[in-house]
């Protein structure tokens, strides 16, 4: 099989778990050079050995993208030592659901800093490097994927903060694509339903009860499913733009 990312340079953010890992994997498969980036170097040391093993070349860059410093180093660092940057998934994010009355307001913080300013840092650092790649590189086409959320489309209670940052991403990935798109940077909103991946560690114990119920008899997808669903958006011809995808699990409802 033709590797259709062979000769390309990659970074992920949130590699360490959940989808960014499988779209890691996903992308290392198709030839892709990837930068791993994350907060716990454990795990992406590990998943750089095992890239490296099966595929290619992989570099774990351990990175806070909270601390704008820190993301720019780790874009940067990839640039520089994997040769370029040709597709950046902006994956890392965190989800702390519960009602806005009384809600702590360190979990409000956490999602803003991370899920809004954490993406914001990551673009504003790349965008230099995927406008060459797209300019002098051998594709002449470049690729930054957001990872929104369901939630990024229709607000609903227990849900608010974690709303309103996904509806930013999705703001902000469109208004990004009008201004670069002629110069063939594709821009790509990606928006899943419920997936089983580590997210809901994060919930409040009275919140992972409630959230459990309301999804208990409905098959989740698997990471790997959100992974494909990224590797097929960045491996269309340059021509082609997949700008939004929606992904439910088949039985979600909402
Ligand atoms: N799972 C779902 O149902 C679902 C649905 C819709 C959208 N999403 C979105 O998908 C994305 C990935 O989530 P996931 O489901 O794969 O959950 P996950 O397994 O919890 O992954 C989150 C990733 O973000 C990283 N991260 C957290 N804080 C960070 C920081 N300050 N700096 C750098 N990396 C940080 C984590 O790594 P470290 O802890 O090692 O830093 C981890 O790799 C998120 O944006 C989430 O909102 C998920």
């Amino acid at each position: 099989m033709t590797r259709r990312l062979e000769g390309t340079v990659a970074l992920v953010t949130g590699a360490s778990s959940g989808i960014g890992e499988a779209t890691a994997r996903a992308l290392a498969a198709e030839g892709a050079a990837v930068a791993l980036v994350a907060r716990r170097t454990d795990r992406i040391e590990s998943l750089a050995r095992e890239l490296s093993k099966n595929s290619g070349r992989a570099l774990a860059i351990t990175t806070d993208v909270t601390v704008e410093q820190q993301a720019r180093d780790a874009v940067d660092r990839a640039a520089r030592e994997l040769g370029r940057l040709d597709i950046v998934i902006n994956n890392a994010g965190v989800m702390l659901l519960g009602p806005i009355e009384g809600a702590p307001l360190e979990e409000w913080e956490r999602m803003v800093h991370l899920n809004v300013l954490g993406v914001l840092y990551v673009a504003h650092a790349a965008l230099p490097h995927l406008l060459r790649a797209a300019e002098q590189g051998p594709r002449h086409v470049s690729d930054i994927v957001n990872i929104s959320s369901v939630a990024g489309r229709s607000a609903r209670a227990g849900a608010g903060v974690y709303n309103l940052t996904k509806f930013g991403v999705g703001a902000f990935s469109e208004s990004l694509r009008q201004e670069i798109t002629r110069r063939h940077l594709r821009v790509a909103l990606v928006e899943p339903g419920a997936v089983a991946t580590e997210l809901t560690e994060h919930l409040r114990p009275e919140i992972l009860e409630q959230t459990k119920a309301m999804f208990a008899d409905a098959e989740s997808l698997h990471a790997e499913d959100i992974a494909e669903t990224i590797a097929f958006i960045v491996t269309r011809p340059r021509r082609m733009a997949i700008n939004e995808v929606l992904v439910r699990p088949t039985e979600q409802v909402r």
